[in-house]
């Protein structure tokens, strides 16, 4: 999917223009709507449409917010009924930019598995007049490009997306942009040690990967680089602590959500060159109830020597974040967030309007997250991190344990993982946004790529 300049007039298509003192209605907009403009100004309606035989002219009224614009973009596309059908936008920079988000991020289909080739179409193209700058228009189709990688990693199915695929995936990002790339193997994480990944790889039949991305500009702002960790469960099972079906394992494929936000993340960032030195860690693998599974009561011994006690193998997440937060110790990073869908009780306590974010860091990256959040409305919201939840994590006859009590066990996971982080560290559960069962606006269902653009985002505004 692309947005493409062109002072092309098509003579079939649909004509889309943003009213504003700045921009022009194009002249070859029909009379009779350039005359009703003052009327729909005064009325409630958000955009007006007229239809001739194979053209549709629609005039949307300029919001000052960024948000509205979006979602009217996102019906303007649910109302064309082919994704064949041209669309050409015009009006004034900003509003042209949310608009055409809305409208392309509305515009993702997941249709790859569609025998039929019909089923199979999808929108590629949509145009806009020279009134969005080249810049911005750039910046534009990186954060599309982003999101829809993001959101087919986490739409692809297990036959698909094994451990070594998804490493593989994130491969094809660093030929795009200027990224460096190390994908350990299974041999190399044994060499490691790393014995929470191991450990929830053991009842798998593929082997698991951990993946390093990394984007590192000629001046970069911060001395020390930002690492991001994404969980990178190409499914969760539950392992023996086998998950119900329905409306639960059966959408488990999306439980590497936060691997594939912080690899969209950092790409993106690479594409817009921002002048952040950024470093992705994804460890992967699935999480199944095979013939040598680890199992409840397990004792683990992990990367960083720490022993974790076992009593579910459903909270696995945990255990493959927890050696990559402790393998990032290396870069002596200035912050270090991690992304993953890590808990039900995110999605409870909040559902899918935002993530959930804790942790030890300073208050002005939390800030800088918010805002981020506001700007891209790929939300947050901060949740307690009291030392008083940490109790509960520790084990009768190892370290820790992987489960607390059940209560607020959102948080329990995040003072679980910040015991293995020896930088400042924001822990973001993004459980509730990363799936959605049913479209809503420009958030398609299936995966949403949540955490992409507020990344992103987070990083270009960064100090
Ligand atoms: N992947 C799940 C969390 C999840 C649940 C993500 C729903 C998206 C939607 C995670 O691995 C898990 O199973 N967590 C357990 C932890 C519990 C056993 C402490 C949970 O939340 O029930
Ligand atoms: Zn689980
Ligand atoms: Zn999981």
């Amino acid at each position: 999917m692309q947005i493409k300049q062109t002072s092309e007039i098509f003579s079939k298509a649909t004509y889309v223009h943003i009213i504003g003192t700045k921009s022009q209605i194009p002249d070859f907009f029909p009379k009779e709507l350039i005359d009703y403009v003052p009327t729909f100004e005064k009325s409630e309606d958000k955009h007006v449409t007229i239809k001739s035989i194979d053209k549709s002219y629609i005039l949307v009224k300029q919001k000052l917010d960024s948000e509205p614009l979006r979602k009217e973009g996102a019906k303007i596309i649910s109302a064309i009924s082919s994704p064949k059908q041209n669309v050409y936008v015009s009006g004034s920079e900003n509003d042209l930019y949310f608009l055409l988000e809305g409208m392309a991020l509305a515009s993702y289909a997941f249709t790859k598995y569609f025998t039929d080739e019909k089923k199979r179409e999808k929108r590629e193209e949509i145009f806009v007049s020279s009134e969005l700058s080249k810049a911005k228009l750039e910046e534009l189709n990186a954060s599309i490009s982003a999101v829809f990688w993001a959101r087919d990693m986490v739409n692809e199915p297990l036959s698909y997306l094994t451990a070594e695929k998804f490493a593989f995936e994130m491969k094809s990002l660093a030929k795009k942009a200027p990224l460096n790339i190390t994908v350990l193997e299974k041999a190399q994480i044994e060499a490691l040690k790393m014995g929470g990944l191991l450990a929830v790889n053991k009842g798998s039949i593929d082997p698991p990967s951990f993946t390093i991305l990394e984007y590192k500009p000629e001046k970069p702002r911060n001395s020390k680089p930002i690492v991001f960790v994404g969980k990178g469960v190409v499914y969760d099972t539950g392992g023996l602590s086998l998950k119900p079906t329905p409306g639960s394992m059966d959408v488990m494929k999306s439980d590497m959500g936060g691997g594939a936000a912080v690899a969209g993340a950092v790409y993106l960032a690479a594409l817009w060159k921002l002048d952040v030195h950024v470093i992705a860690l994804v460890p992967a693998t699935d999480n199944r109830p095979g013939l040598n599974a680890y199992t409840p009561g397990d004792i683990v011994t992990m990367y960083d020597g720490t022993t974790v006690e076992v009593l579910n193998t459903d909270a696995e997440g945990r255990m493959i974040l927890a050696d990559a937060l402790a393998y990032s110790k290396k870069y002596e990073p200035e912050l270090v967030i991690d992304a993953a869908t890590l808990t039900g009780a995110a999605v409870k306590a909040i559902g899918s309007h935002a993530s959930i974010i804790m942790g030890n860091a300073d208050q002005k990256y939390f800030n800088q997250l918010n805002d981020a959040g506001n700007t891209s409305f790929d939300r947050v919201v901060q949740f307690p991190f009291w030392d008083e939840y940490f109790e509960e994590m520790k084990s009768k006859i190892a370290d820790l344990k992987n489960i607390g009590s059940g209560n607020a066990g959102m948080i329990t996971a995040g003072k679980f993982l910040e015991h293995f982080v020896k930088s400042p560290y924001i822990h973001m559960d993004i459980a509730g946004p990363a799936w959605t069962d049913s479209t809503s606006g420009y958030i398609t269902s299936g995966g949403t790529g949540a955490g992409v653009r507020l990344l992103a985002n987070f990083l270009k505004n960064y100090n």
